[in-house]
């Protein structure tokens, strides 16, 4: 059975049975807990949690999955993969277990055909319930199995739903393990479909189990998940997820690229795996928007990317490879997710420049890595430290694989316990901030989520107007309900309203700030509106706030009104954000799409996806592009639709945005139009000026630009002038001459600069003359050793080399040293014959070097040293005179 009839199968199984089909979510959640979709039920825990009112009482899905958790086994088990597609059924509040498990049963007998003796179930420890429902089904007790919360029970996010789950295996026969069902072996019995039985809420703890159960959902819900790769497997008798429909494409073309067969076993075969199975993964990644990047879900798609090439390295494949792998998996998945073939130009762009910019890591990483070597070498440890390892790790991306490869070809080991060490205590520090942030997000939480179950969602009114009579709904002082809160407590409270002109961050646009001012006379500073709960439009609205003067009460009426200033200058920026992504977009190409922005008062960060810097002429007609828009004053409007109109009309909906399905669209013009829940001008000109601050890089392939608008624009010119009015000053000329006059000062200044370098150069040349006269003769040459009155560094080794070049006697060495800024240095010239006979410089002032207490290096006929301690300077000038005799001794 082809993979499209597989999910058409399932697609049709469910909504045949009243369940709506929903798409899947992109990859990239809409929930700060969550840094990848991970299962199908993500784009639906609001519905689990009670947050939002499902629209339909069962939904069915096929979800885009990103899994990095089990990325060791990739290509070594038959049944791990980084990415995978999630069918699932959803009942929120509707059916429970007994419809849930017979519903997986007919589809998996009749549907797919799967033979009922091969399935096995496994049930959580205490669920007798599911046992129950699978035996009358006709499951027999010695193929269900009780498991622990690690296994059977799952949970989403912390605070998230949870429940016990019981799980659908499939016997894959004695080829593929040991007996005994699940629980013993997970190759052989295969889960392929998890049926979640959503009650409750989770606490804080590790990931998998042992955390506290909060509470119960107010609805019991179903949660599944059939993994389409696993089933695939099965029905078309492929050995594993490489090997389906879905990946052989592009396994086969990991083959053409290394001219061979993938074998039947060893690394090799890992090797093939990993780079088909994470190519597919980084094709997806790249179309929902993610980019590389050091660190969050930019850094899984660099992870996985630079995994991926390694192990085509160690095929032996040289040249680009995940270009041409992606390009297989567009051709092969395209057709079903289309994002994948609208986006094959960025995919293609992306990969190609981080693969180049990986192979000069691993070059850069080679050369630190080298010398890191040498060094240990020279100290005689026989263990490369872990700070090396992990600075390479860290810093340069460099695995600690390559480092203790490399290590043991210059018969030395890692020290791979300190690595272990250091990298533990990054992640602690990590996650103690993490904990700590948990804990006070969960206190917050449980008081919006008291308040809004009995709230009506508030109104806003903030589109069409700035002041309202609003009543206090909801007040919230250190993570708790409350009911007063007054001056002098002088705290940060929260404050919710039954209405509110005030917009709450959403799209990039702060939230807004302003005054509540109550009919008995209290003062409320309102310092910043945002969504406590769910998202724009309808989530649950807090107004983080201080009172001013007397006491606020629940239920307290009074005016709310908005800074008028501060959200004209919002409006302004966040309208010339959109202004500037069209002129982006028109200018450098459809894949400059805006990833993120900033919208603050008159002033707006706006990052899109670039491969290179931007060029000045570039960034002028950028600037000037949206000045003409503003100027020609288009009219600004906002209408409503449904997703699927407003896209057909050609409105830019953002990557990993998630909209209702009533969206807002805001046109600017003709040559703007976006969805956005944002507030903006009424007019273009109403934006005043705009002023292109930057352009930079933020990341692999992301660029930001920052601007002003309005009065900020005004301000920065008034910086501006009064700079050029001081530089002007400072050069004596007027404004309009200063470029001029400061380009005569620098020329000159040049001038001076090269002749003081040439009397330098002349002193040095003259004393080397001077000490070149002192040369002794040794046997076998000349021996020049001279402590010379504080010469810098550089002049030492010139002094040194001119001093050599002197003497025409036979072979020569010169040493000098001096003492310069408290340090003693230490150069040594050797002639060129000597260096034709395979002699160094470098050898001669080792042990002269460690007598001043330092070190030295050098390559040929130089070398120089330097140490802590200038005391020693004789000492090392006849160590090393010492050397050099031996040395013309034996030349
Ligand atoms: N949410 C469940 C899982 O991912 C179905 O296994």
């Amino acid at each position: 059975m082809h993979s499209t009839q597989i999910r058409q199968t399932f697609t049709d199984f469910f909504t045949s049975r009243g369940h709506h089909s929903v798409p899947s979510s992109p990859l990239v959640p809409d929930d700060p807990t969550l840094l990848l979709a991970n299962a199908g039920m993500n784009q639906f825990k609001p519905y689990f949690l009670g947050e939002t009112t499902p629209p339909y009482p069962r939904a069915t899905s096929i979800q885009k999955c990103a899994r990095t958790s089990d990325i060791e086994n990739v290509g070594r088990t038959n049944r791990h993969a980084t990415f995978f597609e999630m069918m699932g059924n959803f009942s929120f509040g509707d059916y429970f277990k007994q419809d849930a498990i017979a519903f997986a049963w007919e589809l998996l007998t009749h549907g797919y055909g799967l033979e009922k003796n091969k399935l096995w179930i496994t049930v959580y420890e205490d669920d007798d319930e599911a046992e129950h429902l699978w035996r009358r089904i006709g499951v027999p007790a010695s193929r269900i199995q009780r498991l622990g919360m690690e296994d059977n029970y799952w949970s989403m996010g912390v605070p998230g739903p949870c429940g016990p789950c019981s799980e659908v295996n499939y016997d894959r026969g004695p080829d593929f393990g040991k007996e005994g069902g699940p629980a013993v072996d997970g190759e052989r019995y295969v889960e392929i479909w998890n049926l979640v039985f959503m009650q409750n809420l989770r606490g804080e703890g590790p990931a998998k189990k042992d955390y506290p159960v909060l509470g119960e959902l107010a609805d019991k819900s179903i949660d599944t998940g059939l993994g389409l790769d696993r089933l695939a497997a099965i029905l078309q008798d492929a050995e594993n997820m490489c090997t389906t429909d879905l990946l052989l494409p592009t396994l086969e073309t990991v083959q053409e690229l290394t001219g061979r067969e993938m074998p039947d076993q060893g690394e090799e075969k890992v090797s093939f795996q990993v780079v088909a199975e994470h190519t597919r993964t980084i094709a997806y990644l790249i179309a929902d928007g993610v980019l590389p990047a050091k660190d969050g879900r930019g850094y899984i798609l660099r992870r996985l990317m630079r995994r991926a090439i390694r192990h085509a390295r160690q095929l032996g494949i040289t040249g680009p490879v995940l270009p041409q792998t992606t390009a297989s998996v567009i051709s092969n998945l395209g057709p079903v997710w289309p994002v994948l073939s609208a986006q094959a130009e960025l995919i293609g762009q992306i990969t190609t420049a981080e693969e180049e910019s990986f192979t000069r890591t691993l070059a850069q990483g080679t050369r630190l890595l080298d010398a890191a070597i040498s060094r240990t070498q020279s100290t005689g440890s026989a263990a490369l430290p872990g700070e090396t390892a992990f600075e390479l790790a860290d810093t340069y991306g460099f695995p600690l694989e390559l480092t203790v490869e490399a290590a043991h070809e210059a018969s030395l080991t890692v020290d791979e316990d300190r690595f272990a060490a250091l990298l533990d205590q990054q992640r602690k520090r990590a996650q103690t901030g993490r904990r700590a942030k948990t804990a006070q997000a969960l206190r917050q939480m449980d008081a919006y989520r008291e308040l809004s179950g009995h709230l009506p969602p508030a109104e806003f009114l903030g589109y069409e107007h700035l002041q309202v009579e609003a009543t206090v709904t909801g007040l919230i002082a250190h993570g708790t309900v409350t009911s007063t809160a007054s001056e002098g407590e002088g705290e940060e409270i929260e404050l919710v309203l039954d209405r509110s002109p005030f917009y709450a961050e959403a799209g990039g646009q702060a939230g807004d700030t302003g005054t509540f001012t109550t009919t008995d006379g209290a003062t409320i500073r309102i310092t910043d509106t945002r969504y406590g709960l769910g998202h724009a439009p309808n989530g649950f609205r807090v107004h983080t706030a201080r009172v001013l003067e007397g006491e606020l009460r629940t239920g307290t009426s009074g005016l709310a009104a908005v800074d008028a200033e501060r959200r004209s200058g919002l409006m302004r920026a966040h309208s010339a954000t959109h202004i500037l992504h069209a002129v982006v977009m028109a200018t450098l190409g459809e894949h400059a799409r805006q990833q993120g922005s900033l919208v603050e008062d008159d002033r707006l960060r706006f990052d899109f996806a670039h491969f290179t810097a931007l060029t000045p002429d570039q960034l002028t007609t950028i600037e000037a592009a949206v000045n003409r828009h503003v100027l020609h004053d288009p009219a600004v409007s906002a209408w409503y639709a449904s997703r699927a109109e407003a896209e057909a009309a050609g409105a830019i909906a953002l990557f990993g945005e998630k909209y209702s399905e009533t969206v807002r669209v805001v046109d600017i013009g003709d040559f703007s139009r976006e969805l956005c829940g944002g507030t903006h001008v009424a007019h273009g000109s109403q934006v005043g000026t705009f002023r292109l601050l930057s352009e930079s890089s933020i990341g692999s392939n992301m660029r930001r630009i920052e601007a002003l608008t309005g009065h900020s624009t005004l301000t920065h010119t008034t910086t501006e002038r009064r700079l050029l009015n001081e530089l002007a000053t400072l050069l004596g000329t007027p404004p309009d001459s200063a470029p001029e006059a400061l380009h005569a000062r620098l020329t000159a200044l040049a001038q001076a600069e090269g002749e003081l370098a040439r009397q330098r150069a002349q002193k040095v040349i003259l004393k080397a003359t001077a000490i070149a006269g002192g040369a002794r003769q040794v046997p076998g040459g000349w021996i020049i050793a001279e402590q010379v009155t504080d010469v810098s560094p550089t002049d030492l080794r010139t002094m040194a080399t001119e001093a050599v070049r002197k003497v025409h006697l036979g072979p020569v060495i010169a040493i000098l040293g001096t003492e310069h800024d408290g340090k003693a240095q230490l150069a040594a010239a050797i002639s060129p014959s000597l260096v034709d006979d395979g002699h160094a410089a470098a050898p001669i002032l080792t042990r002269a070097a460690r007598a001043v207490g330092g070190g030295g290096g050098g390559t040929g006929a130089l070398a120089s040293a330097g140490g802590r301690r200038p005391a020693h300077l004789t000492e090392a000038l006849n160590l090393a005179a010492q050397d050099a005799t031996t040395l013309l001794a034996n030349s």
